[in-house]
């Protein structure tokens, strides 16, 4: 029963669907369990590179069953754009499986997603704008539409007018903006329904089955830790749990079923966003990581913010989500760094802090603790093997694990499936 849940233990974006494609070569069922568009993978086969918000990566090993859980906020719109997308690019599509009791995105709340941030001003979370925030509102006000409710003309169209009659009022009284037009969303929706029918099941029964049967699943997580709506930097997050519990709820399986949980880490931090960042780099060193490491959003374009590793946010991620082992990513992009800085702790009010701090005016005082390490000056985009990299490399990589508590199990030095080194296995066979 091979359940394991890889996570971002940082503020997202630390390659995740890079790890997750190298592992889903072995995985029966790749299963995402929440947030929605606002993730964004990027993932090179060959030549060819793939960039997708929605759909698993393990959409791109045929025969992988891939899985958008309950967990997950879809906007059918992207959705459809997306499989289209791969059937462009030969890749066949017919082995996702969607969530009946995924909710909806609906136009709406892209609006008042923009709409409040433009509100809140210089106070902005520095949300993506894709509503998933009014989304998952809406779904814990128990108003939500779900993926099953777009599949009943009926139960739609009811459920459709009376969010729009109150959707409407607020936009028009609070905002005074223009509404939305019952009939447009209607039948533009159903327009997708027809396109997405086929795939929608219960798909918590499809990965009870396949834990049932041994196959090998894996929860792949969206965004990270810190964004996490509990355990993140609150209110700069996002509004699901990008922690490991919630593959348990996001995709309708018990912790007792859950083998291994894998933190991505990426070899420096990167954040975007508002919101305090301890170890941000805003100079020449900043810069120089930014361009190396390609930091802007696959979603939103955005440049991000660049910083030295930070091993009290990892100590902490390993803390909420029982991490196992990590999996280091973007080692490579360091190899020009002739110093490289960890943050071994934190400093408030003169003493030093043991644990990640709740309070974000606490975070935005701390100042990091580093201890710097000399750099390895040399290329790693061609190391195959644990041994073959610099000693440098190596020290780097254990005084992390041994900062954290944690092995490492896999190291990644570069963007390619075959740039990826594997130092534990994680799926057997
Ligand atoms: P939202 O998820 O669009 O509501 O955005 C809330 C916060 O999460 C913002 O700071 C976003 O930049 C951040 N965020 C959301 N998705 C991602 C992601 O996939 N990578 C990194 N940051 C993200």
């Amino acid at each position: 029963m091979p359940a394991v849940v890889l996570i971002g233990a940082q503020w997202g974006d630390e390659g995740k669907g890079k790890i997750t494609d190298y592992l889903a070569q072995r995985a029966d069922v790749v299963v995402r369990y929440q947030g929605g568009n606002n993730a964004g993978h990027t993932v090179v086969v060959g030549d060819q590179e793939f960039k997708l918000h929605l759909i698993p990566s393990g959409i791109l090993y045929p025969g992988t069953t891939c899985v958008i859980g309950n967990g997950v906020v879809i906007d059918p719109k992207v959705l459809v754009k997306e499989l289209d997308y791969l059937k462009s690019k030969n890749i066949n599509t017919d082995s996702l499986r969607i969530s009946e009791r995924a909710h909806l995105i609906m136009p709406y709340h892209i609006r008042l997603d923009e709409l409040e941030e433009e509100r809140k001003g210089i106070n902005k979370i520095g949300t993506t704008r894709k509503g998933i925030g009014p989304a998952y509102m809406d779904k814990a006000a128990r108003v939500g539409i779900r993926v099953i409710d777009l599949l009943d003309k009926d139960e739609f169209s009811e459920k459709l007018k009376r969010n729009l009659q109150s959707k409407n009022n607020l936009l028009e009284r609070v905002y005074e903006v223009k509404g939305f037009d019952f009939q447009e969303i209607y039948s533009e929706y159903l327009g997708y329904a027809e396109k997405i029918k086929h795939l929608v099941a219960d798909t918590s029964v499809i990965i009870h089955d396949a834990l049932d049967e041994g196959k090998n699943v894996l929860f792949e997580g969206a965004q990270g830790t810190l964004l996490d709506l509990d355990h993140g930097t609150f209110p700069y997050v996002t509004s699901s749990h990008p922690v490991a519990g919630a593959a348990c709820i996001g995709a309708g399986v018990g912790p007792t079923d859950i083998s291994k949980v894998i933190g991505v880490v990426k070899a420096y931090t990167t954040r975007v966003g508002e919101g305090p960042f301890p170890t941000e780099l805003t100079g020449e060193m900043g810069d120089l990581i930014r361009n190396i490491g390609h930091e802007y959003g696959t979603t939103t374009g955005r440049p991000r913010r660049c910083g030295w590793l930070d091993c009290v946010i990892l100590r902490y991620a390993a803390r909420v989500s029982g991490l196992d082992s990590i999996a280091i990513t973007k080692l490579d992009v360091l190899d020009q760094v002739e110093k490289i800085k960890i943050c071994v702790g934190y400093k408030y009010n003169g003493q030093e802090l043991r644990n990640f701090p709740s309070s974000l005016k606490v975070l935005a005082q701390c100042e990091p603790i580093y201890e710097e390490m000399d750099g390895w000056l040399e290329d790693t985009t061609h190391i195959r093997s644990y041994d073959e990299l610099p000693e440098n490399a190596k020290k780097y990589i254990e005084r992390i694990t041994r900062l954290i508590g944690v092995k490492s199990a896999i190291i990644a030095v570069g963007p390619k499936r075959e740039q990826t080194i594997v130092i534990d296995t994680i799926f057997e066979s």
